[in-house]
Protein backbone atom coordinates (compact mmCIF):
# COMPACT_ATOMS: atom_id res chain seq x y z
CA UNK A 1 0.00 0.00 0.00
CA UNK A 2 1.46 3.50 -1.17
CA UNK A 3 2.25 5.68 2.11
CA UNK A 4 2.30 9.41 2.00
CA UNK A 5 5.52 11.04 2.25
CA UNK A 6 4.82 13.63 5.09
CA UNK A 7 7.41 16.36 3.73
CA UNK A 8 5.38 16.42 0.69
CA UNK A 9 1.95 17.48 2.96
CA UNK A 10 1.78 20.93 3.08
CA UNK A 11 1.67 22.12 6.18
CA UNK A 12 -1.37 24.16 7.17
CA UNK A 13 -1.04 27.24 8.14
CA UNK A 14 -0.12 27.83 11.54
CA UNK A 15 -1.19 31.48 12.29
CA UNK A 16 -4.93 30.22 11.62
CA UNK A 17 -4.96 27.12 13.54
CA UNK A 18 -3.28 28.25 16.80
CA UNK A 19 -4.73 30.64 19.45
CA UNK A 20 -2.20 33.54 18.80
CA UNK A 21 -3.73 33.48 15.09
CA UNK A 22 -6.63 33.95 16.30
CA UNK A 23 -6.97 36.40 18.95
CA UNK A 24 -4.76 38.49 16.33
CA UNK A 25 -7.44 38.09 13.45
CA UNK A 26 -9.69 39.13 16.32
CA UNK A 27 -8.15 41.94 17.62
CA UNK A 28 -7.61 43.40 13.91
CA UNK A 29 -11.32 42.81 13.33
CA UNK A 30 -12.16 45.05 16.37
CA UNK A 31 -9.78 47.35 14.80
CA UNK A 32 -10.86 47.67 11.86
CA UNK A 33 -14.56 48.07 12.84
CA UNK A 34 -13.26 51.03 15.09
CA UNK A 35 -11.37 52.29 12.36
CA UNK A 36 -14.45 51.87 9.83
CA UNK A 37 -16.21 54.53 12.20
CA UNK A 38 -13.66 56.49 12.14
CA UNK A 39 -13.10 56.61 8.46
CA UNK A 40 -17.28 56.92 8.01
CA UNK A 41 -17.28 59.95 10.82
CA UNK A 42 -14.39 61.73 8.86
CA UNK A 43 -16.07 61.20 5.07
CA UNK A 44 -19.07 62.19 6.12
CA UNK A 45 -18.16 65.32 8.22
CA UNK A 46 -14.97 66.65 7.10
CA UNK A 47 -14.85 65.61 3.41
CA UNK A 48 -18.20 67.83 2.22
CA UNK A 49 -16.47 70.84 4.18
CA UNK A 50 -13.21 70.68 3.13
CA UNK A 51 -13.78 69.71 -0.28
CA UNK A 52 -16.78 72.49 -1.18
CA UNK A 53 -14.41 75.23 0.93
CA UNK A 54 -16.88 75.58 3.20
CA UNK A 55 -14.18 75.34 6.48
CA UNK A 56 -16.62 77.35 8.89
CA UNK A 57 -18.44 74.02 9.43
CA UNK A 58 -15.50 72.23 10.88
CA UNK A 59 -16.60 74.08 13.82
CA UNK A 60 -19.71 72.81 14.62
CA UNK A 61 -17.83 70.07 16.48
CA UNK A 62 -15.44 70.96 19.15
CA UNK A 63 -11.87 71.31 18.33
CA UNK A 64 -8.78 73.01 19.78
CA UNK A 65 -8.10 75.19 16.49
CA UNK A 66 -10.51 74.47 13.47
CA UNK A 67 -11.39 77.35 11.60
CA UNK A 68 -9.62 80.83 11.74
CA UNK A 69 -11.01 83.40 9.77
CA UNK A 70 -8.08 84.95 8.05
CA UNK A 71 -5.28 81.87 8.93
CA UNK A 72 -5.33 80.73 5.34
CA UNK A 73 -2.42 78.85 5.30
CA UNK A 74 -3.25 77.13 8.62
CA UNK A 75 -6.49 76.13 7.49
CA UNK A 76 -5.34 74.82 4.33
CA UNK A 77 -3.20 72.26 6.17
CA UNK A 78 -6.04 71.66 8.75
CA UNK A 79 -7.92 70.40 5.74
CA UNK A 80 -5.47 69.00 4.15
CA UNK A 81 -4.38 66.93 7.43
CA UNK A 82 -8.27 65.76 7.82
CA UNK A 83 -8.78 64.73 3.93
CA UNK A 84 -5.35 62.73 4.86
CA UNK A 85 -6.45 60.82 7.74
CA UNK A 86 -8.96 58.94 5.93
CA UNK A 87 -6.62 57.42 3.42
CA UNK A 88 -4.19 56.34 6.45
CA UNK A 89 -7.18 54.70 8.13
CA UNK A 90 -8.48 52.78 5.41
CA UNK A 91 -5.61 52.12 3.55
CA UNK A 92 -3.90 50.73 6.79
CA UNK A 93 -6.45 47.95 7.11
CA UNK A 94 -6.22 47.30 3.34
CA UNK A 95 -2.79 46.76 3.64
CA UNK A 96 -2.76 44.37 6.78
CA UNK A 97 -5.19 41.52 4.85
CA UNK A 98 -3.34 38.75 3.74
CA UNK A 99 -5.57 37.76 1.18
CA UNK A 100 -5.00 40.59 -0.21
CA UNK A 101 -1.22 40.87 0.07
CA UNK A 102 -0.44 37.30 -1.63
CA UNK A 103 -3.39 37.42 -4.89
CA UNK A 104 -3.05 40.97 -5.65
CA UNK A 105 0.70 42.36 -4.89
CA UNK A 106 0.34 45.40 -6.91
CA UNK A 107 -2.67 46.53 -4.77
CA UNK A 108 -0.62 46.22 -1.87
CA UNK A 109 2.27 48.10 -3.41
CA UNK A 110 0.33 51.07 -4.64
CA UNK A 111 -1.66 51.12 -1.65
CA UNK A 112 1.45 51.19 0.72
CA UNK A 113 3.43 53.79 -1.48
CA UNK A 114 0.25 55.52 -0.32
CA UNK A 115 -0.26 54.80 2.86
CA UNK A 116 3.94 56.00 3.30
CA UNK A 117 3.32 59.07 1.65
CA UNK A 118 -0.22 59.80 4.05
CA UNK A 119 1.93 58.52 6.91
CA UNK A 120 4.67 61.16 6.27
CA UNK A 121 2.98 64.21 5.60
CA UNK A 122 0.21 63.46 8.46
CA UNK A 123 3.14 63.34 10.76
CA UNK A 124 5.02 66.54 9.55
CA UNK A 125 1.09 68.44 8.97
CA UNK A 126 0.56 67.26 12.17
CA UNK A 127 3.97 68.64 13.58
CA UNK A 128 2.87 71.99 11.60
CA UNK A 129 -0.28 72.28 13.20
CA UNK A 130 0.84 71.81 16.71
CA UNK A 131 3.98 73.93 16.94
CA UNK A 132 3.55 76.30 14.08
CA UNK A 133 0.01 77.17 14.34
CA UNK A 134 0.25 76.25 18.37
CA UNK A 135 -3.00 73.72 18.72
CA UNK A 136 -2.73 72.24 22.20
CA UNK A 137 -4.14 72.61 25.04
CA UNK A 138 -1.15 70.50 27.57
CA UNK A 139 2.19 70.81 26.86
CA UNK A 140 2.27 66.88 27.63
CA UNK A 141 -0.25 66.03 25.02
CA UNK A 142 1.85 67.98 22.47
CA UNK A 143 4.87 66.50 23.49
CA UNK A 144 3.15 63.02 23.36
CA UNK A 145 2.04 63.63 20.58
CA UNK A 146 5.26 64.65 18.30
CA UNK A 147 6.97 61.51 20.01
CA UNK A 148 4.12 59.89 17.57
CA UNK A 149 4.97 61.79 14.69
CA UNK A 150 8.73 60.87 14.86
CA UNK A 151 8.02 57.25 15.48
CA UNK A 152 5.42 57.28 12.53
CA UNK A 153 8.43 58.91 10.41
CA UNK A 154 11.25 56.80 11.74
CA UNK A 155 9.06 53.75 11.27
CA UNK A 156 8.08 54.82 7.85
CA UNK A 157 11.40 55.05 6.51
CA UNK A 158 11.94 51.80 7.51
CA UNK A 159 9.32 50.14 6.50
CA UNK A 160 10.67 51.39 3.17
CA UNK A 161 14.00 50.30 3.12
CA UNK A 162 13.62 47.34 4.24
CA UNK A 163 10.65 46.84 0.98
CA UNK A 164 13.07 48.47 -1.42
CA UNK A 165 15.88 45.55 -0.65
CA UNK A 166 13.29 42.87 -0.65
CA UNK A 167 14.01 42.27 2.88
CA UNK A 168 9.89 41.20 3.17
CA UNK A 169 10.43 39.64 7.08
CA UNK A 170 11.62 42.47 8.77
CA UNK A 171 9.42 44.37 5.97
CA UNK A 172 6.35 43.12 7.63
CA UNK A 173 7.63 44.10 11.25
CA UNK A 174 8.13 47.58 10.52
CA UNK A 175 5.11 47.70 8.86
CA UNK A 176 3.05 46.21 11.39
CA UNK A 177 5.24 49.10 14.27
CA UNK A 178 3.98 51.70 11.86
CA UNK A 179 0.53 50.84 11.28
CA UNK A 180 0.59 50.54 15.53
CA UNK A 181 1.86 54.05 15.90
CA UNK A 182 -0.11 55.75 12.99
CA UNK A 183 -2.85 54.28 15.01
CA UNK A 184 -2.51 56.08 17.87
CA UNK A 185 -4.59 59.12 17.14
CA UNK A 186 -7.78 56.86 16.43
CA UNK A 187 -7.00 54.40 19.41
CA UNK A 188 -6.78 57.68 21.85
CA UNK A 189 -10.03 58.31 20.92
CA UNK A 190 -11.40 54.76 21.59
CA UNK A 191 -9.20 54.78 24.67
CA UNK A 192 -11.15 57.97 26.29
CA UNK A 193 -14.72 56.33 25.81
CA UNK A 194 -13.76 53.16 27.23
CA UNK A 195 -11.94 54.26 30.21
CA UNK A 196 -14.76 57.45 30.40
CA UNK A 197 -17.11 54.46 30.41
CA UNK A 198 -14.97 51.86 33.13
CA UNK A 199 -14.57 54.42 35.74
CA UNK A 200 -16.92 57.35 34.97
CA UNK A 201 -13.50 59.38 33.45
CA UNK A 202 -11.19 59.12 36.50
CA UNK A 203 -8.11 60.84 35.88
CA UNK A 204 -9.51 63.14 33.11
CA UNK A 205 -9.24 66.48 33.70
CA UNK A 206 -11.57 69.24 32.63
CA UNK A 207 -8.33 71.31 30.42
CA UNK A 208 -7.13 67.53 29.65
CA UNK A 209 -4.51 67.80 32.22
CA UNK A 210 -5.61 65.00 34.64
CA UNK A 211 -3.32 62.05 35.79
CA UNK A 212 -5.20 59.80 33.09
CA UNK A 213 -5.04 62.78 30.39
CA UNK A 214 -0.85 62.84 31.08
CA UNK A 215 -0.64 58.81 30.85
CA UNK A 216 -2.57 58.77 27.53
CA UNK A 217 -0.62 61.03 25.30
CA UNK A 218 2.39 58.74 25.58
CA UNK A 219 0.45 55.68 25.89
CA UNK A 220 -1.75 56.06 22.55
CA UNK A 221 0.84 55.39 20.65
CA UNK A 222 3.01 53.31 23.35
CA UNK A 223 0.29 50.94 23.91
CA UNK A 224 -0.43 49.78 20.67
CA UNK A 225 3.44 49.27 19.74
CA UNK A 226 3.59 47.32 23.05
CA UNK A 227 0.98 45.17 21.79
CA UNK A 228 2.71 44.48 18.23
CA UNK A 229 5.90 44.01 19.74
CA UNK A 230 4.32 41.35 21.88
CA UNK A 231 2.30 39.78 18.99
CA UNK A 232 5.98 40.03 16.61
CA UNK A 233 8.12 38.36 19.27
CA UNK A 234 5.87 35.83 20.41
CA UNK A 235 4.50 34.69 17.14
CA UNK A 236 8.35 34.35 15.92
CA UNK A 237 10.18 32.79 19.07
CA UNK A 238 7.38 32.73 21.80
CA UNK A 239 7.31 29.67 24.33
CA UNK A 240 3.28 28.18 24.52
CA UNK A 241 2.99 30.02 27.52
CA UNK A 242 4.06 33.21 26.30
CA UNK A 243 1.72 32.95 23.13
CA UNK A 244 -0.99 31.97 24.91
CA UNK A 245 -0.40 35.10 27.02
CA UNK A 246 -0.04 37.11 24.23
CA UNK A 247 -3.22 35.99 22.76
CA UNK A 248 -5.29 36.57 26.18
CA UNK A 249 -4.20 40.16 25.77
CA UNK A 250 -4.88 40.29 22.36
CA UNK A 251 -8.55 39.23 22.67
CA UNK A 252 -8.53 41.67 25.29
CA UNK A 253 -7.38 44.60 24.16
CA UNK A 254 -10.26 43.44 20.77
CA UNK A 255 -13.07 43.44 23.40
CA UNK A 256 -12.03 46.78 24.83
CA UNK A 257 -11.53 48.43 21.24
CA UNK A 258 -14.92 47.29 20.51
CA UNK A 259 -16.41 48.97 23.47
CA UNK A 260 -14.51 52.10 22.66
CA UNK A 261 -15.12 52.54 19.26
CA UNK A 262 -19.18 51.72 19.99
CA UNK A 263 -18.86 54.57 22.37
CA UNK A 264 -16.81 57.14 20.52
CA UNK A 265 -19.47 56.54 17.46
CA UNK A 266 -21.97 57.25 20.05
CA UNK A 267 -20.62 60.23 21.47
CA UNK A 268 -17.85 61.85 18.97
CA UNK A 269 -18.76 61.52 15.71
CA UNK A 270 -22.50 60.45 15.22
CA UNK A 271 -23.59 63.51 16.86
CA UNK A 272 -21.84 65.89 14.61
CA UNK A 273 -23.62 64.27 11.54
C1 LIG B 1 -1.29 59.56 11.40
C2 LIG B 1 -2.54 59.53 11.75
C3 LIG B 1 -3.40 60.73 12.07
C4 LIG B 1 -4.73 60.78 11.85
C5 LIG B 1 -5.61 59.66 11.28
C6 LIG B 1 -5.18 62.09 12.27
C7 LIG B 1 -6.50 62.51 12.23
C8 LIG B 1 -6.96 63.75 12.63
C9 LIG B 1 -8.33 64.19 12.58
C10 LIG B 1 -9.52 63.36 12.10
C11 LIG B 1 -8.36 65.45 13.06
C12 LIG B 1 -9.59 66.35 13.23
C13 LIG B 1 -9.94 66.44 14.71
C14 LIG B 1 -11.11 65.57 15.08
O1 LIG B 1 -12.20 65.70 14.49
O2 LIG B 1 -10.96 64.74 16.00
C15 LIG B 1 -7.01 65.83 13.40
C16 LIG B 1 -6.65 67.04 13.93
C17 LIG B 1 -5.38 67.34 14.35
N1 LIG B 1 -4.26 66.55 14.27
FE1 LIG B 1 -4.18 64.71 13.48
N2 LIG B 1 -4.10 62.80 12.75
C18 LIG B 1 -2.99 62.01 12.64
C19 LIG B 1 -1.72 62.33 13.04
C20 LIG B 1 -1.37 63.50 13.69
C21 LIG B 1 -0.05 63.79 14.21
C22 LIG B 1 1.14 62.84 14.16
C23 LIG B 1 -0.12 65.04 14.77
C24 LIG B 1 0.92 65.85 15.49
C25 LIG B 1 2.20 65.69 15.38
C26 LIG B 1 -1.48 65.52 14.59
C27 LIG B 1 -1.94 66.76 15.00
C28 LIG B 1 -3.21 67.22 14.85
C29 LIG B 1 -3.67 68.52 15.31
C30 LIG B 1 -2.83 69.56 16.02
C31 LIG B 1 -5.04 68.61 14.99
C32 LIG B 1 -6.00 69.76 15.28
C33 LIG B 1 -6.75 69.41 16.56
C34 LIG B 1 -7.79 70.43 16.96
O3 LIG B 1 -7.82 71.54 16.45
O4 LIG B 1 -8.63 70.10 17.85
N3 LIG B 1 -2.20 64.57 13.93
N4 LIG B 1 -6.18 64.77 13.14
Amino acid sequence: MATIDASIVPARPARRTDWLGRSATFCYLAIAAGQLLFVAFILLFYYPSSLSGNFAAWNDKPLIKGFVAGDGAGNLFFAVHVLMAAVITFGGLVQLVPAIRGRWPAVHRWNGRLYLVSAVALALGGLWLTWVRETWLVLAGAIGITLDALLILAFAALAWRAARARRFVEHRRWALRLFAVASAVWFMRVAYMAWGMATGGAGIGKALDGPFDLFLAFASSLIPLGLAELYLRAGAHGTPAAKQGVALLLTFSGLVILAGSAGAWMMMWSPYL
